[in-house]
């Protein structure tokens, strides 16, 4: 990897492009790709060379376990054993903003390092024929965590994926704005069912309304717990407020539904309609123009249901202290 010139940006609708990408990671390099969620920067899953310059890229401690993103459920299940019940919600939401994880299988090749020495494995299904075309064309599942600095805003757009990790890619594949905006939903399958450990962009009641079940939270205490839900993470620069009615003179505003403001903020609207879909599309994007004034940021109420939740969950980390 060069430490100079910048990463060439590629569209990624475009079949050579993915076959270029796709030799990239055969060689064990790294290669940022468009989901439906945010860009994920992808490694051969099985390489432990190609992971190991993974977190390298990433700034990511290594006890902080990756994804491996698969293209059918049939490879999946090369991966982790699932119940019938995670079995039967993949196979409504897949590909779709759903992670599961399960046990990791002795005959899967995921190395070690891409699940941090877990006997788990996170997998998921993402709806984006770059991610899918990358994984067929290698016939391998492709470790992507979000492709941003550790600790950092995710990024939504290619542009957002050059600025944090600059030549530390070997390739940026371009999709435009991602569509969804907010990381997966994380699910655990445990013998006493589906835990929650990561509010994402599959909404907790649409999978209640899936599973017929009311949905089980990870508490920071359980057993289980995503090693990477770090209180601090996300994070801008500027310091950051949260359930603002009434910013102060010269704070960045971020405004949920009808705002009036006057000339003393500048501001940003997540969604002028109120909208919790707009809003999850436009947050990180939004994060990284607000700290781009080098002013105090403050944020609007967002209501918790919905998309709502993971929006909280996601603002709540921003604006925790950095002591890491
Ligand atoms: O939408 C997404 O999920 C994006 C796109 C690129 O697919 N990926 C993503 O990856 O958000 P990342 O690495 O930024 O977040 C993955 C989270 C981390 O908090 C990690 O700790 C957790 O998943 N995780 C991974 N494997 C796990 C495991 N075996 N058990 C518990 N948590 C796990
Ligand atoms: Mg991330």
């Amino acid at each position: 990897m060069s430490d100079k010139a910048p990463s060439p940006v590629l569209p990624s609708h475009d079949d050579v492009n993915l076959d270029r990408a796709a030799a990239i990671l055969g060689e064990g390099g790294l290669v940022a790709v468009p989901t439906e969620t945010v860009y994920g920067l992808a490694a051969d899953a099985t390489s432990p060379h190609a992971i190991a310059a993974l977190y390298a890229a990433k700034g990511r401690p290594r006890f902080n376990p990756l994804i491996a993103h698969v293209d059918s459920l049939e490879r999946a299940l090369s991966l982790v054993d699932l119940s019938p019940a995670a079995q039967a919600l993949a196979k409504t939401v897949w590909p779709g903003p759903l992670t599961l994880v399960g046990r990791h299988r002795d005959d899967s090749p995921v190395c070690d390092l891409a699940r941090a020495g877990l006997d788990t494995l996170a997998v998921r299904w993402p709806d984006s024929p770059a991610m899918t075309g990358l994984i067929s064309r290698l016939n391998r599942p492709l470790a992507a965590p979000s492709a941003n600095r550790s600790g950092s805003i995710s990024p939504t757009t290619a542009q957002h994926v050059a600025d944090s990790l600059g030549s530390r890619v070997n390739l940026i594949l371009d999709g435009g704005p991602c569509r969804v905006g907010l990381e997966s939903t994380i699910l655990a399958d445990t013998p006493d069912g589906l835990v929650m450990l990561r509010a994402g962009a599959l909404e907790a009641e649409h999978i209640e309304a899936l599973t017929g079940k009311a949905l089980k939270r990870a508490d920071a205490s359980a057993a289980i717990a995503a090693p990477g839900m770090l209180k601090s993470h996300y994070a801008p620069d500027c310091p950051l407020r949260l359930n603002v009615t009434e910013p102060a003179p010269g704070e960045t505003y971020l405004a949920f539904g009808q705002w009036r403001g006057d000339s003393a903020n500048a501001v940003l609207d997540l969604s002028s309609t109120g909208d919790l879909a707009e809003a999850a599309a436009r947050l990180f994007a939004h994060l990284r123009k607000a700290d781009a004034l080098g002013k105090p940021i403050a944020v609007a109420p967002i209501p918790p249901e919905g998309l709502g939740e993971a929006i909280n969950d996601r603002l709540a980390r921003a604006a925790a202290p950095k002591d890491n």
